[in-house]
């Protein structure tokens, strides 16, 4: 069976097929960070016109590169939340519409769970169960996953997301959009400890996060009257040491409390090498293992969404129950 995906939800297009047999045959994608870096985020109208004028050369380049044609495709898998509303109805219309004229089902997929599922992608993928760390620019959650559709939620952000924490807070040192990159960059120049930020939330004894003290704490940092251009750099250093102590910690705690010994990343912030090279140290210690999807495949993307979708229909998932119906659920 090999299944088409789209993803249109925020300020990425991405069209993938997988094949149930073979595996990933192909995936493009069109990030629109130019388009919005003039306004320092992501403005939706402009992010729905271009997803509307991407989508169709994206999808006749993934065909092109497979060697395929629209009638070998046989099923459709689409973003259907969360994310912009307008976005998504774009994704969503164009899976809806070649679902009708190719005569396949199309099946609504959950952007997290396309991310949750990601390390399974790679050369060497986890097995059922393992504790997933979902990490992205709207979602900080700590889940235990026991199979496809089998999820339990541990704990999550009580308020900003890891994400927009980094966003928000490169945004305060004058970092351009998207933050999160931007200020790991930075802080590869500084040295965490020379300012003290808080840890919030690390001896909770749950598995849930706080992130928005820390933003705060940064402003308060960064305002001092004392504060320089060349301190940026540190505090950009200590508020990535914090936010991946309190994410470690957590995750570590999640291990002990499952039992479980596989520990998935996935999302946007699963990108960050400071995070990725804490938890492989901090999982070594209890023999425990991380698994990561491909760096290509940590931010959105068309491949997870075919994924997950292709998956669903294993399981004998046919799309939403009313037909015609268009499954967007921004929130
Ligand atoms: O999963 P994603 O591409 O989009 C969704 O939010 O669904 O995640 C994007 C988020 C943004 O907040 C971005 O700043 C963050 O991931 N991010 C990073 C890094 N790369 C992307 N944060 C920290 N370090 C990075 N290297
Ligand atoms: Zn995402």
């Amino acid at each position: 069976m090999r299944v088409l995906g789209i993803e249109s939800s925020c300020d990425e297009t991405g069209v993938a097929i997988y094949d149930t047999d073979k595996g990933l045959l192909a995936h493009r994608l069109h990030s629109q960070i130019d388009l919005h870096a003039a306004y320092g985020g992501v403005v939706p109208e402009l992010a729905s016109r271009d997803h509307i004028r991407r989508l169709p050369l994206l999808l006749r380049e993934t065909l092109e590169v497979t060697g395929l044609v629209m009638g070998d495709i046989d099923a459709i898998a689409y973003t259907a939340g969360p994310g912009l509303a307008g976005a998504l109805l774009v994704g969503s219309s164009v899976a809806e519409a070649l679902g009708v004229a190719l005569g396949v089902p199309v099946l609504p997929v959950h952007h997290l769970e396309g991310h949750l599922l990601s390390p399974l992608l790679s050369a060497t993928p986890p097995v059922f169960p393992f504790v997933a760390l979902l990490v992205s620019g709207g979602h900080t959650q700590l889940m235990r996953v026991a199979g496809v559709g089998d999820y339990t939620l541990l704990g999550e952000t009580v308020d900003d997301a890891a994400g927009e924490a980094f966003d928000k807070t490169a945004k305060l040192l004058g970092l351009p959009y998207p933050g999160g990159p931007a200020l790991a960059k930075l802080a590869l120049e500084g040295a965490p400890g020379r300012f003290r930020l808080p840890r919030p939330m690390l001896h909770s004894k749950d598995f849930d996060f706080s992130f928005s003290g820390l933003k705060t704490a940064v402003l308060t940092a960064a305002t001092a009257p004392d504060f320089t251009a060349a301190d940026r750099a540190d505090l950009a250093a200590e508020f990535q040491a914090a936010a991946v102590d309190v994410l470690v910690a957590k995750s570590m705690a999640a291990l002990k409390h499952t039992g479980l010994k596989q520990l998935v990343v996935a999302g946007g912030v699963g990108a960050n090498l400071m995070l990725r090279a804490e938890l492989d140290a901090a999982a070594a210690k209890r023999k425990a293992r991380v698994f990561y999807p491909e760096l290509e495949l940590c931010t959105d993307n068309g491949a997870m969404i075919a994924f997950a979708g292709a998956l669903r229909f294993i399981a004998g998932e046919r799309g939403p129950a009313e037909d015609g119906c268009f499954a967007v659920r921004p929130r």
